[in-house]
């Protein structure tokens, strides 16, 4: 039986991922692909939506795709690739950009909150018809599952609406893909500020755990997390949101339940929870951030692995593009 197939992708937005990208996606990725036909990108030509550096976007890219590997992504299993590299990405792009409406994609949240933020004239157009490159990215390959942050959701459901709208007008092309929309106790917040979403571009790097940091590095960041005065360590994400951040960091990561470690530190001080909290961070991303070293100190081998897998999603991205411009009715090529 061929198993269902899924797709997720991160952009190359930074030189490390943070703990929110690990316990979000990262953790739910790598036990999806044992049971899923999974395709992993790092989403490059997403990232030349915002002003970059092109050295510091290359090397951020590989140091993505080091960390998807370094976290447990196998790419002998999985089809971990970077976007780019598979031209068909850009050209669906462009096929489904003409079959989206103007008010349509204007509707988009997350276009509406940045072009609010920096003006129309700073926001490119490249920055509207992202989610429809997102839509390619996921309707190239068949795809059946989208695991996202609710923050994409409406993108996964602007895909189901261009592959429904293509199927008909044209006839079947594509799957239309559902999305798994990541559970409330696998969103991490800032340390510092423990009702804002751990972010990669966070203002302040005190509340941000970074999967390559130095282990000690991390380990003070937590013991100057922000709590409450009640010093009970319980969990209510209304009145003690920080303290509640930290319970869903440790049981993500222990694979424990939150009740059963509230009963560990019951009658304890912040202090004592922080500290066992710590040792839990540094022993999961020590060897993580050790392999994603080992790996980054070998860029041609990594460039290696990420080809022959770009080579695969090539052979099914190109069967998908080929239906589609016969559908569309584009003259082959002699
Ligand atoms: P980003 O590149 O920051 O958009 O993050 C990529 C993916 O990582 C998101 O779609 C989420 O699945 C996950 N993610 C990012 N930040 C967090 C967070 N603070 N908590 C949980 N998951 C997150
Ligand atoms: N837009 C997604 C984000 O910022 C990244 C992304 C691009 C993606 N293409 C995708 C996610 C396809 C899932 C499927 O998080």
């Amino acid at each position: 039986m061929t198993k269902p197939r899924l797709y997720s992708g991160m952009q190359p937005s930074a030189d490390s991922l943070q703990i929110g990208n690990y316990i979000g996606a990262l953790m739910q990725w790598r036990e999806m692909q044992q049971s899923y036909d999974a395709f992993f990108s790092v989403v490059d030509l997403h990232a030349l939506t915002v002003p970059n550096d092109p050295a510091e976007l290359r090397e951020k890219t590989r140091r993505t795709a080091a960390q998807y590997i370094a976290a447990g992504i196998e790419p002998s299993r999985s089809t971990l690739y970077v976007q780019s590299h598979v031209s068909a990405h850009a050209e669906l792009a462009w096929i489904l950009s003409t079959v989206t409406g103007f008010g349509e994609a204007g509707r988009m949240t997350q276009f509406k909150d940045k072009s609010s933020r920096y003006g129309t004239d700073a926001t490119s157009v490249g920055l509207f018809t992202y989610p429809v490159l997102m839509a390619a990215d996921i309707l190239l390959y068949q795809t059946d599952l989208v695991p996202v942050g609710d923050d994409q959701k409406q993108h996964v459901e602007l895909t189901r609406d261009l592959a429904e709208r293509f199927n008909s007008r044209y006839g079947k092309a594509f799957t239309v893909p559902m999305p798994v929309i990541q559970q409330d106790t696998a969103r991490i917040y800032d340390l510092q500020n423990p009702t804002a979403k751990m972010s990669k571009s966070a203002e302040t790097d005190a509340g941000v755990l970074w999967l390559l940091d130095d282990p000690s590095k991390s380990a003070k960041k937590i013991m100057r997390a922000v709590t409450d005065s009640e010093g009970s360590v319980r969990y209510d994400r209304q009145n003690k949101p920080g303290v509640s951040n930290l319970l869903v960091i440790y049981a993500a990561l222990s694979g424990r339940q939150i009740p059963s470690i509230e009963d560990e530190y019951a009658g304890r001080g912040y202090g004592d929870f922080k500290k066992g909290l710590a040792e839990v961070v540094v022993n999961e991303f020590g060897p993580v951030r050790e392999r994603a070293l080992a790996l980054l100190d070998d860029p041609a081998e990594l460039d290696r692995v990420l080809a022959v897998n770009a080579g695969k999603a090539e052979e099914v991205a190109n069967k998908t593009l080929a239906d589609v411009y016969d559908k569309v009715g584009l003259l082959r090529r002699a």
